[in-house]
């Protein structure tokens, strides 16, 4: 059998199937899922934690915050399907990079992550602020990931900027559909 259950060394959630190019949660890159024996949880509060590392942390989890609302604000708003189901995406991946900035923080995973904020009134402009998002959380995150002192914090942060890099596409193929 090919099939079977791999963990994400980012997210920690599950899947199962064919080894995954991208966790189907947090969109971190095949070489953070792992066979599910080879899982442990990496996802506590970091001891000891560096006053670069908790200030960086709490940018991320507020960005992210910020970013899953508005997400679920753009996913209610447009009356298209396809556009509906991109922002969908994009708002689980973001939560899961929230959760994760979170359980390393030691702070709480808040219920509101999941009250729409504001969208802009049009799919168009929607995807175009996503895109100006994840232009500027992209090397935010790199520059993060060089700044971290603790292994944990640099791996995460470098993932999390792949998959925001990896936004930016999607973003820009999107605006080609919508113009
Ligand atoms: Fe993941
Ligand atoms: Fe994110």
């Amino acid at each position: 059998m090919n099939e079977g259950l791999f963990r994400c060394k980012i997210c920690g959630e599950v899947y199962f199937g064919k080894h995954p190019s991208h966790c189907p949660h947090c969109g971190a890159h095949e070489k953070y899922m792992l066979k599910m024996d080879a899982w442990q949880d990496e996802n506590m509060p970091i001891e000891g934690i560096s006053d670069i590392t908790k200030k960086n942390l709490e940018e991320t989890r507020g960005l992210e915050y910020d970013a899953t609302r508005f997400y679920r604000a753009a996913a209610k708003e447009t009356k298209s399907d396809v556009v509906k189901g991109f922002f969908k995406y994009l708002a689980r991946t973001e939560k899961e990079h929230y959760e994760v900035a979170s359980k390393l923080l030691g702070q709480p995973i808040e219920d509101s992550i999941n009250e729409p904020s504001e969208g802009l009134g049009s799919d168009l402009l929607n995807v175009k602020k996503s895109q100006e998002m994840e232009e500027h959380v992209t090397p935010l995150y790199a520059k993060f990931a060089s700044e971290a002192v603790e292994p944990r914090a640099k791996e995460v942060f470098a993932a999390i900027s792949e998959v925001e890099a990896d936004h930016i596409e999607l973003d820009k193929e999107e605006i080609g559909k919508l113009s």
